[in-house]
């Protein structure tokens, strides 16, 4: 059975008393062993109460944006900074709700995952195409510009993961078939290998309408490591049974 990682992007979702809650179910049905397999990335606002909660446990917290720099001018923002002098560990970067929704542009995040790397917080770079652009037969362009874009500024040696999230499967329950999935995951994985000489292993998760009834399918294909989930990590037991199912 492979390691896998399951990460829960809450989105704009839950307030710090319904993400306490979600934490004490959740911790109920993972094993202590079973920590480790999981990320979860709450609003910001939350940050403090992930903080309280989790610092005996190995279940690791994220946020989902931050901003370039640790500190400074930039009213509205988070820190990066803050967030790990409070125990995160990683943070998104470039969530296609990010790049359409916010414009963020290839530039700043490239900025990002080097502010990112700096600060030993992990970042998980989001990359995928929209429906029009598969249509067109631009998938593999499309994502492996936003992978070189996304990288071109990083330490290639210093930690880093990457999740694909075909935009056309996010939160619409249209999931990629597990084949169109490892399609794009080789890609990626040779992208990595043969233009970027990065040799050791790069954890790639798949994201976009996962859930308990399909995660097992999507393991079972060989460059997929993970998964990035949205709905379905609303709820404990779905999010905890993805893990499981996958596995089973
Ligand atoms: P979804 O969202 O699982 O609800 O499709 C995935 C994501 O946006 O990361």
């Amino acid at each position: 059975m492979k390691p896998l990682i399951c990460a829960g992007n809450w989105k704009l979702f839950k307030t710090p008393e319904q993400a306490r809650a979600f934490l004490k179910t959740f911790r109920s049905l993972i094993s202590p062993e079973q920590e480790s397999s999981f990320i979860l990335f709450p609003p910001a606002l939350c940050a403090g109460t992930m903080s309280d909660e989790l610092k005996t446990s190995q279940l690791s917290w994220g946020l989902q944006n931050c901003h370039s720099a640790g500190e400074g001018a930039f009213t509205g923002e988070n820190s990066g900074l803050v967030a790990k002098s409070m125990g995160a560990k990683y943070c998104l970067v470039g969530h296609s709700e990010r790049r359409k929704i916010f414009r963020e542009s290839n530039h700043e995040l490239t900025l990002k995952v080097k502010f990112l790397q700096s600060i030993e917080v992990c970042p998980l770079l989001c990359v995928g195409e929209t429906d029009e652009e598969r249509v067109q037969g631009l998938t593999e362009q499309v994502v492996l510009e936003q992978v070189a874009q996304g990288l071109s500024a990083a330490d290639l040696s210093r930690p880093f993961m990457l999740a694909y999230e075909p935009v056309w499967a996010i939160g619409t329950g249209k999931v990629a078939t597990s084949d169109q999935a490892q399609e794009v995951h080789a890609l990626i994985r040779k992208f990595l290998r043969e233009e970027l000489q990065v040799t050791r292993p790069i954890s790639i998760l798949y994201g976009g309408s996962v859930k308990p009834e399909n995660s097992k399918s999507l393991a079972t294909q060989k460059d997929i490591d993970g998964f990035l989930v949205g709905g379905a990590s609303l709820e404990p037991e779905s999010f905890f049974r993805i893990l499981k199912e996958a596995q089973s």
